[in-house]
């Protein structure tokens, strides 16, 4: 059952990739002492799986089958990283964060059932939360009552995703820049959201800005 956006206090923030949405959001729910969630696990989730299981990424209704069948659920918890679980195993998030998923992720994303398979997990979550993603604040939680948009030009979010995995450059300046035109359907900032421009700003003062604009809880 879909919970009404009411039971759930929902701190959103979008963003394209390697924005800095998911250190920021993990901080600040750090911070505020609420779970962190990763929309984009699920999404990995789903890519990782069809590829292990030789499912076409373009078959929308396999992925769907195959999502449901296996009992894919995110498991979210204060102060630990989100977890994928499939039946009673849990998938080790180094895998979902390798660049055969990178590459296969925007493909799955594209699928509205996929999206909505997606869109259902989030909305089972219970309490208050930070969810980081493209559509967060549109699309799944349009009630969110705290809204953020991170962006950054690709060179310099290529930068930090550089310091993060070893890479080249301009090699992973030209990836992100492919993976933003696949994800643009999808990335869409929300009227009501507050928007930071990161390339100035160090992690630090990004987490100070989102928490000084949510006030208390
Ligand atoms: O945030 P991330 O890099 O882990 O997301 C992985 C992919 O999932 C990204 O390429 C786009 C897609 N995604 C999406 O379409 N909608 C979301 N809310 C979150 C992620």
């Amino acid at each position: 059952m879909i919970k009404p956006v009411a039971t759930q206090r929902v701190i959103a923030l979008d963003g394209p990739a390697a924005s800095g949405k998911s250190s920021v959001a993990r901080l600040v729910a750090e911070r505020l002492g609420v779970p962190y969630v990763s929309s984009g696990l699920l999404y990995r989730a789903a890519t990782y799986l069809a590829q292990r299981r030789g499912v076409g990424l373009d078959d929308e209704a396999a992925l769907v089958q195959l999502l449901t069948a296996m009992q894919v659920r995110l498991e979210v918890q204060i102060g630990l990283p989100n977890r994928v679980r499939v039946g009673d195993d849990v998938l080790e998030n180094a895998a979902l964060h390798t660049d055969t998923v990178d590459a296969g992720v925007s493909v799955v994303a594209r699928h509205p059932r996929v999206r909505a398979w997606v869109d259902a997990r989030l909305r089972e979550l219970e309490g208050v939360f930070v969810v980081e993603g493209r559509d967060m604040g549109t699309v799944v939680f349009p009630g969110a009552v705290h809204k953020f948009y991170l962006s950054a030009p690709a060179e310099v979010r290529a930068a930090r995703r550089v310091g993060e995995r070893a890479a080249d450059l301009a090699e992973v300046t030209e990836a992100l820049k492919r993976r933003d035109a696949l994800d643009r359907a999808q990335l869409r900032p929300a009227r009501d959201a507050r928007h930071l421009d990161t390339r100035e700003l160090t992690l630090a003062e990004v987490v100070a800005e989102v928490l000084s604009a949510i006030g208390p809880l």
